[in-house]
């Protein structure tokens, strides 16, 4: 990735609430995904929700007032540039910007563009990660994948050289992540879709799909990605055939979501792994938990350590301009703004969700608001 780098976050010390706090957002319902091109699978076999989600009542207004606040000091930011080297995203809308925020008892919080659906890219993977932890255990991915932080770009090639203990890093940069997807238990592509896609659909808690817009564009375009694939064959990290594997990871990252799908798919993950509006469990606590411990390190790739050091929230950026933070036990945030930095983040998302937890509490390493939250 190349852009403007965010060398410091560095907002974390500004002053809380400084706007006048407004009523929370009327709630509305998040805007339907575009229908799937992709053979497999049909809506039914999707693995959807079986409940459907109660209408969300507002969070409280202070919350509500931080991430008000949040989005209307970064609105006129324009560092940072949409990602190109898929064609489609290079032709989003850079001025798009939209925060949501769930708590783990799914109270909602929304300002900005946050029904407007965008592809959700790496972000797919931590629920991958979790489908695979889910079915196989933990160590699957710890064992065969590898959890430490690479620091190298996401989509590096050198890391896979000379990583000889795990060549794919870990599940959340792209060698990982195709990895990830070959460990989906199932016989065929579409009963492995299924599981991938059934779990996302479940912690938004309603049934996502494919943008086949995106999904065209960036398989026409995926050379770097089929390399990965074909060279972690060579390796024998994939079972299987390399081309399909890969398939269905460009799938995933092609899943239409919003900025509210992405903040109720992080407070499943907040609530310990069940839809904090449907009640259904999509992963067990425990594996919810490791998937956390996986953003914290791995989910703004090279970027995680400056994340951790100035944020303290586990997150997961994707180069559709999304980014999911979870504050665990509390609220999941969701953002949505186009134009990304050099690690392939998005600028105002960072800042937005750095200035809101700073304002609303949930850095895990912040022992004062943990003993408060007692
Ligand atoms: O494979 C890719 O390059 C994209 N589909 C996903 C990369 C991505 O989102 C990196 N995130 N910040």
């Amino acid at each position: 990735m190349h852009g403007i780098r965010v060398v410091a976050l560095g907002i974390a010390l500004a002053a809380c609430g400084q706007q006048q706090p407004k009523a929370p957002q009327q709630e509305a319902r998040p805007a339907s995904a575009p229908s799937s091109s992709a053979p497999a699978p049909t809506s039914s076999q999707a693995g959807a929700p079986q409940q459907q989600a109660a209408p969300a009542p507002p969070a409280a207004g202070d919350t509500c007032a931080s991430v008000q606040d949040a989005y209307a000091r970064f609105k006129g930011v324009t560092e940072g540039k949409n990602a190109d080297y898929i064609p489609a995203l290079a032709k989003v809308d850079s001025s798009l910007y939209g925060i949501a925020l769930v708590t783990a008892d799914g109270r909602v919080c929304e300002v900005g563009d946050v029904q407007h659906v965008f592809s959700i890219q790496s972000i797919a993977k931590v629920f991958t990660a979790a489908t695979v932890m889910q079915a196989l255990g933990a160590d699957a991915i710890e064992k065969k994948i590898g959890v430490n932080a690479t620091g190298q770009p996401f989509n590096s090639i050198i890391a896979i050289e000379t990583n000889e203990k795990h060549r794919a890093g870990n599940p959340f940069v792209n060698p990982g992540a195709i990895a990830s997807v070959s460990l989906v238990p199932g016989g065929d592509a579409p009963t492995k879709w299924n599981s991938i896609l059934g779990t996302m659909s479940k912690a938004a808690g309603r049934k996502l799909a494919v943008d086949a817009e995106i999904y065209k564009s960036e398989s026409e375009t995926n050379t770097r990605n089929r390399a990965i694939a074909l060279l972690l064959k060579n390796y024998k990290v994939l079972e299987g055939d390399p081309m399909q594997t890969l398939d269905l990871y460009t799938r995933e990252c092609s899943v239409a979501v919003t900025a509210r799908d992405l903040a109720m798919m992080g407070a499943t993950l907040a609530n310990g792994g069940v839809n904090p509006l449907t009640h259904e469990r999509v992963v067990d606590a425990a594996v919810a938990t490791k998937t956390l411990a996986l953003m914290q390190t791995n989910g703004l790739y090279e970027s995680s350590g400056e994340w951790a050091f100035a944020v303290g929230v586990p997150a997961k950026s994707g180069v559709g301009g999304g980014i999911l933070a979870v504050a665990p036990g509390r609220y999941a945030i969701g953002t949505f703004a186009p134009p990304l930095d050099a690690a392939g983040n998005s600028v105002r998302g960072q800042k937005a969700i750095e200035l809101s937890v700073s304002c609303v509490g949930g850095n895990v390493f912040d022992t004062a608001s943990a003993s408060a939250a007692k």
